[in-house]
């Protein structure tokens, strides 16, 4: 049996101050039933735009939509109260002005009752976050591996491994720092960067793919238990193979209804037909 090992309700703020602390534990959540069992083990859920390719079949996240993020958001927040949940800005939602950003973010703030978003980008996005902040949403920022740019910043790949790339990531992890945000996500940066962003800014830093050197780890949780086989980065650590169990119970099903092996109702429950 499975043990939880975080306690219930840390706050924005906690999380903020868990910095150089105990490793802060997260994973992705898009349904209730997925929060319900992941929240006792984590200190905060992310609803990524992840979702996209996890659980609609697309090609990126670019196609992920605001009304989209809302209902996951919204399904995952019910499955777990009392544990922090944060929510992905969608491509488009976000990047045009802070005014666009601050409406677009209050939406999702209040028809989903999550603790805070996320965001993706540095410099570039340091105003928004900046107006957001003060605002009273809480940004988690999102930098390094940025997927909704992944047009522009030539695919999946490892980030920071030239001096004027890493110093870019630098500047941008310092400027999404100084602009309020609460942390950030970290993503697919070599470990010397990862450490160097970790010991620069005075923010919990997030890895996915940066190495252990961060404050704590987010992974997509359908990569962590084998349920998502379409692309799985490299340096992810399965846990387990639930796929194979579904297609075995799937099959048992199968050939159950197939051999008209069913029973009736009354049968479930003890009750004896009436006479
Ligand atoms: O969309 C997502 O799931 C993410 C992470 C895993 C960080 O952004």
């Amino acid at each position: 049996m499975s043990t939880p090992v975080k306690t219930k309700g840390l706050t924005i703020p906690g999380i903020r101050a868990r910095k150089g602390g105990e490793p802060i534990v997260s994973l992705t959540a898009y349904t209730t039933p997925m929060a319900k069992l992941l929240s006792p083990h984590v200190d905060f859920l992310l609803v990524g735009d992840s979702l996209g390719m996890v659980l609609y079949g697309m090609e990126s996240t670019l196609g992920v939509t605001l009304d989209m993020m809302i209902a996951h958001g919204r399904a995952v927040t019910r499955g777990a109260p009392g544990c922090p949940v944060i929510i992905d800005m969608p491509f488009g939602s976000y990047e045009e002005s802070p005014e666009t950003a601050f409406r677009n973010c209050a939406r999702v703030m209040s028809e989903t009752g999550a603790a805070g978003i996320k965001l993706e980008g540095g410099v570039a996005m340091a105003e928004t976050i900046a107006f957001l902040s003060r605002r009273g949403i809480p940004v988690l920022g999102h930098i390094g591996l940025m997927p909704q740019s992944v047009n522009t910043a030539g695919g999946f790949r490892a980030h920071g491994r030239t001096e004027q790339e890493a110093a870019g990531i630098l500047d941008d992890a310092k400027a999404v720092a100084n602009a309020g945000a609460f942390g950030m996500v970290v993503e697919g940066t070599v470990e010397s960067l990862a450490r160097t962003v970790t010991e620069t800014v005075p923010v919990p830093t997030i890895g996915i793919g940066a190495s252990p050197a961060c404050d704590g780890q987010i992974l997509v949780t359908e990569d962590v238990v084998g349920l998502f086989n379409d692309f799985t980065p490299k340096f992810v650590k399965r846990y387990a193979e639930l796929s194979s169990g579904v297609s075995e119970a799937v099959a048992a099903y199968a050939a159950d209804v197939r051999a008209r092996r069913f029973p009736a109702m009354e049968h479930c429950f003890g009750v004896k037909a009436e006479k």
